[in-house]
């Protein structure tokens, strides 16, 4: 038996479009026949993933830092002229950056959670108003497992990854007024740009690599899990959390 996902019909918003996690969702979702409003600051990148379907994907450059609600509103505005409502999103922008207590860049620990997490409760806040999105809608959080195992140094990245799993919860009892869903995923380390512009080395020795069971994860390791919670087969679960850790914690006792 192939079972594979159809969301022929359906629209999706995905914010960190541009790479990783997030390029991954954009081209499985078109894949299984979803049109995507694809979001990231890079054009060029954004350009690019826009010639694997020109005709299911729309690009929208945007800071999701700086963005205010009428930008916000504004690209989910033209997305619905052009495409209807939407059925739901994913949120997977975000940055890395080393903060060590003692000496920490405050504007580095800022900008880490302004994206993981304030640029996260901007989008949901417009996002899931009736005039955007269908009911019954379905969104999925980017968190981590650092969220709940933080490492040394990374306490900026963990508590923001910590309260995009709170606010997470406090929205599902919200946003079930107009039917709507949210869960998060919490991914441990998936080889992505992320991760190769200086994680592994500065965080993960080869201790930590050797506690994912089943070796470190790529993006379409984790886009299952995202396609999953979108999907009409999720829709007994919402206010959860999911990790997906290649076996990471687990192997981390003995
Ligand atoms: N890789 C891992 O091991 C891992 C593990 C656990 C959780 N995560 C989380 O999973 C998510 C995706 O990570 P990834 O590994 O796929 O990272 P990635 O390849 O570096 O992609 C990050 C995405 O976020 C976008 N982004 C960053 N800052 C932005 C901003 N200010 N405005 C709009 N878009 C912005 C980037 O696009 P532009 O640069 O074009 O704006 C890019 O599309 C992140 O939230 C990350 O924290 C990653």
């Amino acid at each position: 038996m192939n079972v594979t996902f159809d969301f022929a019909g359906n629209n999706f918003v995905v914010i960190g479009a541009s790479s990783g996690m997030g390029k991954q969702t954009t081209l499985e979702l078109v894949e299984s026949g979803a049109n995507v409003l694809a979001i990231a600051r890079n054009v060029e990148r954004l350009d690019e993933l826009k010639k694997n379907n020109p005709a299911k994907i729309f690009t929208a450059s945007l800071d999701v830092m700086n963005a205010t609600a009428d930008d916000w509103a504004d690209v989910l505005d033209d997305f619905k002229t052009a495409y209807g409502k939407i059925d739901g999103g994913v949120y997977s922008a975000g940055i890395w950056g080393l903060t060590p207590l003692n000496g920490f860049d405050a504007e580095l620990a800022h900008k880490i959670f302004d994206t993981s997490f304030w640029g996260m409760v901007n989008f949901i806040q417009m996002a899931t108003k009736k005039k955007f999105s269908n009911p019954k809608s379905s969104f999925v959080l980017m968190s981590s497992i650092s969220g709940d195992y933080p490492s040394k140094s990374l306490f900026a990245y963990s508590s923001a990854k910590a309260a995009v799993q709170a606010a997470m919860k406090s929205f599902s009892k919200e946003i079930i007024k107009n039917g709507h869903r949210i869960n998060s995923v919490a991914p441990a380390i998936v080889a992505t740009e992320m991760t190769d512009s200086g994680m592994q080395t500065a965080v993960a020795g080869e201790e930590m690599i050797s506690r994912h069971l089943l070796g470190l994860g790529t993006a379409a390791d984790i886009t299952g899990m995202i396609l999953f919670l979108l999907s009409n087969r999720a829709v007994w679960i919402t206010g959860q959390n999911f990790f997906v850790d290649g076996g990471y914690i687990s192997g981390s006792y003995v």
